[in-house]
């Protein structure tokens, strides 16, 4: 039997309470509760996702059969890197990202290379009329017959057409229009985006049809973040980057099917995401000449090394409250950093305001850019350029120290890669790099000792 009540829910997390609340108790956020209608039949109530009637036969592990050479490449070598190898059937992956930032035009491509393949595939759009899908195919090229395109947001029509289909991968583009009749509050409501997904994942492992999901992202509003999806989903990516620069970088901050360190670089073209291999020379692309405050890092992102620019500018502050400001690193560090470098090597910069920038957009917080940075403030700081061949990484600590890092090595011979000529690095980790001889590599131990090199 049906019954009508009204529940709450936190806009962040998806608590969800009898009552209003100030403060979330699930994620102590102020002010997220928001009430919903919700009619939801006894039956349907208890199916939590997979299937509950016929009785799962518990199995010893010789027995249970693998997986792993089954994950569908998506053909995109970025994608699948960050996929852990490629998607897995059955898997639910939640791609969430900015409006504008390529979700579908990712999706929509790898869709395109999956069906070259000859397997069946599913593009659902709630967004977009066919005609607009047909707009952005044409722009990304040819497109094999076994991809089809349906635009639809009633869940229980879709699972009709997905079990008659039984195509191997479906997209679902945005979970925010969908809507099941089961629930009677409107499409991008808490309740209605849990429930949408709780079908899929259910049509996803009884099926083992691998879902992509598109979630929108928005800071507020009565849109439901994809936060609320993160733990009912396998994959959860990222897709960000400044929507006026092209390129992206795709990230996963969950995956039960690999590692969440890895990420793609992609760049936005005429005709498509292009996949950016050499991250590190796109990354340095624009680079000034002979410009004081700017100097090269090296961080590794996943299991790859990439190299940046960090940019500083210095100059005295004409108000009595000196400004700071970080783009790309750590605020917080930025200032923790100028303090360091002004108890230890005595610049006065108290009275300076600073502006530190991670070129290219990109958002990293690795502790080993904290030498780099110190090195771009005072070469900022004495408006005295640094030689662009140096490359320096490296941990500081409070007392001034330069600590060692992990992967030192791959660092440097990515700096010897892409044609710098010296490296400064940990005193720690210079010892251990004895063996590399096409780069020359200086080991230091302190700010100080660095300041002075300067
Ligand atoms: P889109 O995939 O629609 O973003 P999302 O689904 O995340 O909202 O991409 C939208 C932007 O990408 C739009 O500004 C146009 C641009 N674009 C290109 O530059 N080249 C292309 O080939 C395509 C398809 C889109
Ligand atoms: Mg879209």
């Amino acid at each position: 039997m049906a019954k009508s009540k009204s529940v709450f829910f936190c806009k962040e997390c998806g608590y969800e309470s009898a009552k209003w609340m100030g403060q979330c108790p699930g994620c102590r956020e102020w002010n997220t509760f928001t009430e919903e209608p919700v009619t939801v039949s006894a039956a349907k109530r208890s199916d939590s996702g997979l299937s509950r009637k016929a009785p799962a036969e518990p199995l010893p592990v010789s027995r249970i059969t693998e997986n792993e050479g089954v994950r569908i490449k998506t053909g995109i070598g970025e994608l699948d890197r960050v996929l852990g190898g490629g998607v897995v059937p059955g898997a639910l992956v939640l791609i969430g990202g900015d409006p504008g930032i390529g979700k579908s035009t990712l999706l929509m491509q790898a869709c395109a290379k999956i069906a070259e393949t000859g397997r069946e595939l599913l593009y659902i759009s709630g967004e977009e009329s066919l005609s607009q899908l047909k707009l952005r195919a044409v722009r990304l090229g040819p497109m094999e017959d076994s991809l089809k395109f349906m635009c639809e947001t009633d869940l229980e029509a879709i699972e009709n057409t997905i079990s008659r289909i039984k195509p191997s991968c479906v997209v679902i583009d945005s979970i925010q229009t969908m809507n099941s009749s089961e629930i009677t509050s409107s499409p991008g409501s808490v309740s209605q985006v849990r429930e949408s997904t709780n079908i899929l994942l259910r049509i996803a492992k009884t099926l083992n049809i691998s879902v992509f999901i598109v979630g929108h992202v928005t800071k507020e509003g009565t849109v439901a973040g994809p936060r609320v999806l993160e733990h009912m989903v396998d994959t959860v990516l990222y897709f960000e980057g400044d929507r006026h620069a092209s390129y992206r970088i795709l990230r996963a901050v969950k995956n039960r099917f690999g590692s969440t360190n890895e990420i793609g670089v992609f760049e936005m073209r005429e005709n498509g995401l292009i996949e950016v291999e050499n991250a590190s020379a796109y990354m340095l692309e624009g680079r000034p000449e002979g410009a004081s405050g700017s100097v090269v890092t090296c961080l590794i992102e996943g299991t790859r090394p990439i190299l940046l620019e960090i940019q500083a500018l210095i100059v005295r502050t004409s108000f009595g409250m000196p400004r700071r400001q970080a783009a790309g690193a750590d605020y917080n560090r930025v200032n923790l950093i100028m303090a360091v470098l002004e108890r230890r090597t005595g610049l006065k910069l108290s009275d300076c305001d600073a502006y530190v920038n991670l070129t290219g957009g990109i958002r990293l917080q690795e502790p080993a850019l904290d030498l780099c940075m110190a090195m771009a403030i005072i070469s900022g700081f004495k408006n005295r350029p640094v030689d662009p061949g140096i490359v320096a990484f490296g941990e500081v600590g409070l007392s001034g120290e330069v600590r060692s890092v992990s992967q030192a090595e791959v660092r440097v011979r990515e700096a010897a890669r892409l044609g710098f000529t010296t490296c400064i690095v940990p005193k720690s980790n210079a010892d251990k790099l004895k063996g590399i001889t096409d780069i020359k590599i200086i080991g230091v131990s302190s700010l100080e000792e660095c300041a002075s090199l300067m």
